[in-house]
């Protein structure tokens, strides 16, 4: 049995933050953020739409692109560090929304890779045969994190949601293989202090270039194909620099590799799945196209996934 994708949607929130409107709250420039990190603008939700109501409409989207009804979902696997509160989970609040009445439920807490814990994590229960659909979520609103008087962080991040139903596909499709990594040494250098994110950029900058690199190449390996198979990458949008260098390792050209992060910044656990509607609906990923997904954030924690699109 092959799990891979038979459902996929999105939200953004409409509202536009650009790099000028940032040059006018704190002492940054567009110029700055472009060149350092190849972020223009982000879409930040307003007060009242909070990280379970951007779930709650890309998940619907998912489902409706599925062709099932919530009421087949077995189970909901929320990816975020930006719940609306510590408990009930983001899970458990869009699965009454749903109306997902037998669907087990569970929020993943892994940061920007936790889109990529979540798909394997769903894989487990659809090759076992013990679940048919699973929903996965990414979804953050990291502006509600943000310390606005901080330019190191509050410059690099928006906010948003991407879902799939992952279910079983025809042989050959799917997720080949995957990779899944931690390490709790580097929490250090990307964490939430009370209510804000803290980051050491640098190091958090030299692993994920190294790591972003290493996890693509492996799952390759791991599925028993070679650089050249690729047709596209889909890196988690974090900055275009350490993007550019998982391109170059796996040699692609600039355009197989999906670049949202200049129209909505780093959205966290949201940049995969966000990224791949995007190319999906930019007519970018055909029927059997091997891609190659990889993220990586605060934990440390990385992985990443070798799909064949396809039902
Ligand atoms: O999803 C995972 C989340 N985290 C990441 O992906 C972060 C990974 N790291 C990065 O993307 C980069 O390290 C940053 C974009 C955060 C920073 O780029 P950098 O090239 O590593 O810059 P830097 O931190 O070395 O800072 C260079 C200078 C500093 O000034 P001095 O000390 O050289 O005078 C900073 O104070 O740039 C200054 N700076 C800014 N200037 C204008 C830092 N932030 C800003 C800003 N606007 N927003």
């Amino acid at each position: 049995m092959n799990a891979g994708i038979v459902g996929i949607g999105r939200y953004l929130p409409e509202k536009i933050v650009t790099n000028f409107d940032l040059e006018k709250m704190m002492d940054t420039s567009d110029e700055w953020i472009r060149t350092r990190t190849g972020i223009e603008e982000r879409r930040i939700s307003t007060d009242d739409v909070d990280t379970s109501d951007m779930a709650y409409a890309a998940a619907q989207k998912a489902i409706e692109n599925a062709g099932i009804s919530a009421a087949e979902i077995d189970m909901i696997l929320v990816a975020t560090v930006t719940p609306d509160q510590p408990f009930p989970s983001v899970a458990c609040m869009i699965q009454d929304k749903l109306g997902a009445k037998k669907a087990a439920a569970m929020d993943i807490s892994a940061a920007c890779a936790g889109f990529m814990y979540g798909m394997v994590t769903a894989k487990q229960f659809i090759e076992s045969g013990t679940y048919k659909y699973v929903l996965v979520v990414g979804v953050e609103k990291l502006t509600k994190i943000v310390d606005w008087n901080d330019r190191n962080t509050a410059v690099l991040f928006g906010d948003g949601a991407g879902a799939v139903v992952l279910g079983q596909v025809s042989a050959g499709r799917g997720i080949l293989s995957f990779e899944l990594g931690a390490d709790g040494s580097g929490g250090k250098h990307l964490y939430q202090e009370e209510q804000f994110i803290t980051m050491n950029g640098r190091e958090v900058f030299k692993f994920a270039v190294r790591q972003m690199g290493e996890s693509s190449v492996n799952v390759l390996e791991k599925a028993g194909l070679t650089k050249q198979d690729v047709d596209f990458l889909i890196p988690h949008q974090a900055n275009i620099r350490i993007m550019e260098a998982s391109r170059q390792r796996l040699e692609l050209p600039e355009e197989k590799m999906s670049k949202t992060v200049n129209k909505y910044g780093n959205t966290s656990a949201a940049s995969i799945p966000i990224s791949m509607v995007e190319e999906l609906e930019a007519g970018k990923i055909k029927e059997d196209d091997l891609i190659v997904l990889v993220g990586f954030g605060g934990g440390l924690t990385w992985g990443a996934i070798a799909l064949r699109w396809g039902r």
